[in-house]
């Protein structure tokens, strides 16, 4: 069982896309998938509207899923977690207990461009267009996570 965990900032808009993305690729393997955000900001919170069309759009169901805070415990649960942009990382790396923790945390668009440290952009206070690029680019990133895997 490989489990992983996506997480962006708000745990509304893009890491329940990951979440509900990689659960998509995965779901006949041994493998577990969640998300949180880095801030309390909405904890308990439903996805970003835009988050929920946009996943529909693309036969993909994130509506149950809701908002929580990253915790230490986190890596302890996770195998693997993923930041959406290089705050997000730094904030989760904060947190990391020494460098086991450290070694679990990853910037997502590293799989799709390895080593370029790209940030999945924050589309929370733009149109839907941010929410079709941030799918895109998950979707990519996802499809290899899904493959190297088991
Ligand atoms: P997310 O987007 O980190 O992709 O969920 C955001 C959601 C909410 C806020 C910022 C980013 N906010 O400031 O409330």
């Amino acid at each position: 069982m490989v489990k992983v965990l996506m997480v962006c900032l708000g745990n509304i808009c893009r890491s329940p896309l990951a979440e509900g993305i990689l659960k998509s690729k995965t779901f006949l393997k041994d493998v577990q998938v969640d998300s949180a955000g880095t801030s309390n900001y909405h904890i308990g919170s439903k996805p970003d509207v835009r988050s929920i069309e946009v996943a529909n759009k693309n036969n993909i169901d994130i509506f149950d899923q809701r908002g929580r805070q990253f915790v230490v415990s986190d890596f302890d649960r996770f195998d693997l977690i993923y930041a959406m942009d290089n705050s997000n990382y730094k904030n989760i790396v904060a947190l990391a207990r020494g460098d086991e923790d450290k070694k679990k945390v990853k910037l997502i668009l590293n799989e799709i461009f390895p080593g370029e440290n790209l940030d999945v952009p924050d589309p929370y206070t733009g149109g839907i267009q941010g929410f079709n690029s941030v799918f895109k680019m998950l979707d990519e990133a996802c499809e290899l996570i899904s493959k190297n895997i088991s």
